[in-house]
């Protein structure tokens, strides 16, 4: 009898295995790849291996030059985050790719531990290095800024 079922329960086993619940019904599921030290509350593919990522001006863990960086270059290839120094606060920004494949980040925020975003003007030229070295924000709040201040 014992001998019953325990084959009884190894069918039972097997059968579970190979259809647990039945088809799998479609849906989303997260695939961590590494922790980029800051929130991606922006995000812009600009290359087949590299992303740019902009936060607001927080203190995120992710550091560059002694300050937190709310904006970083994230490598799709090696989930690898590069800092990149922004000057401006990018909360509430928007932004495009140019049809040349500049990426331009426009207006932002005033609050926080940056300089005042509302007339931020943030550029991103082409890169041609797959892990981004050498490419990096241009950022000149003084000379290069938007016209009027974003209204808040
Ligand atoms: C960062 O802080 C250290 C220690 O206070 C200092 O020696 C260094 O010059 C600072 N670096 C920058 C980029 O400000
Ligand atoms: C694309 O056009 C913008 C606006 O004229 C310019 O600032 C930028 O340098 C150009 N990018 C390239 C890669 O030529």
């Amino acid at each position: 009898m014992l001998q019953v079922i325990g084959s009884l329960l190894s069918i039972l086993a097997a059968t579970s295995f190979a259809n647990p619940v039945g088809p799998r019904a479609p849906g989303w599921s997260f695939n961590l790849k590494g922790d980029s030290g800051l929130v991606a509350l922006e995000s812009i593919i600009v290359s087949p291996t590299l992303a740019v990522f902009f936060n607001k001006a927080l203190d995120d863990p992710l550091q560059i030059n002694n300050h937190s960086a709310w904006g970083a270059l994230w490598n799709l290839e090696t989930n690898e985050v590069t800092p990149l120094d922004l000057q401006t606060n990018s909360f509430c920004a928007s932004g495009a790719l140019l049809s040349n494949g500049t990426m331009v980040s426009v207006g932002g925020d005033q609050h926080g531990i940056a300089g005042d975003g509302t007339m931020g003007l943030r550029i991103f030229e082409p890169c041609d290095d797959p892990a981004g070295v050498g490419c990096t924000i241009f950022e000149d709040p003084e000379n290069l800024h938007l016209a009027e201040k974003r209204p808040v």
